[in-house]
């Protein structure tokens, strides 16, 4: 079983081609979703990495199933990022409450925009991301076939500076639906409505409104926006949208 949250699609695109490798199922971490895990079973973790860690809608499946999940005989994480991971490996295994047998990070497009200085990767270094992950996945696969132990990550500098000490400024100041707020460019197609993950948006007085109830910071509605109407404050400005090839 493979367990998978995907914000924009990149998550997913790997978590599809890994199941299909191992021919094995994936299961969304949705808020319905159950965990059935043996002792015998193998069971896979795949999702985007955020400030060097876990998305929250991660973490809270995790506290949820963690018994379950972590019964598994070979437990491994395939974790996306645009550039680096950190030590999302140590929080994740934190929050299961054991060891991971194994851990890879594979690069994929960046979908952070919302800092100056963050955009999405020209479709150059985007295409180039992809295809280097497309030709590492039946390694890794190969990898989780046989269970080895291993870890294959790319941690990038600093890495525990970054987990350890951006990672709880970012999920204290920055993980917020408060900045959002859809454009004069919104043709109220409610596209974002119907795709946030977290049911958080939703039409109020022919508006599009952010419920200030639950959101991951996943930017999907800003990247899925078909008129490129949603901005977060104004640090989005002139910022580009990922791709629709990855989804
Ligand atoms: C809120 C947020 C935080 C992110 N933090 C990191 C990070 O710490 N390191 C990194 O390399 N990429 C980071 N990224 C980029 C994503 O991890 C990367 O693009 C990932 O493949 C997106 O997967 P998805 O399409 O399944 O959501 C971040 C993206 C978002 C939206």
């Amino acid at each position: 079983m493979i367990y998978y949250f995907s914000g924009t699609g990149n998550s997913r695109f790997v978590a599809e081609r890994l199941g299909s490798l191992l021919n094995d199922t994936l299961v969304e971490m949705t808020a319905d979703a159950a965990v059935l895990c043996s002792h015998d079973d193998s069971l896979g973790i795949v999702f985007p990495v955020y400030a060097w860690g876990l998305p929250q809608i991660v973490t809270q499946f995790i506290s949820k199933h963690k018994d379950a999940l972590s019964n598994a005989h070979y437990l491994y994480t395939v974790m996306t990022c645009g550039d680096d991971m950190g030590y999302a490996d140590n929080i994740l295994s934190k929050a299961l409450g054991r060891k991971l047998d194994a851990t890879f990070s594979l690069q994929m497009p960046n979908t952070y925009v919302c800092l100056p200085g963050f955009d999405v990767d020209s479709k150059e270094v985007a295409d180039a991301k992809v295809q280097s992950t497309l030709a590492k996945l039946p390694e890794v696969a190969e990898s989780i076939r046989t269970e080895e132990k291993k870890t294959d990550v790319v941690r990038g500098a600093m890495p525990w500076m970054k987990t350890y000490v951006l990672r709880p400024l970012f999920n204290c100041f920055l993980v917020t639906d408060s900045y959002f707020r859809a454009t004069q460019s919104c043709s109220l197609c409610k596209r974002c409505i119907r795709q946030c993950p977290l049911h958080n948006i939703s039409m109020q007085n022919d508006r599009i409104v952010w419920n200030h109830e639950n959101c991951t910071g996943c930017l999907r509605c800003y990247h899925q926006c078909p008129n490129r109407a949603i901005e977060f404050g104004s640090f989005t400005k002139n910022k580009g949208q990922k791709n629709d090839q990855y989804k």
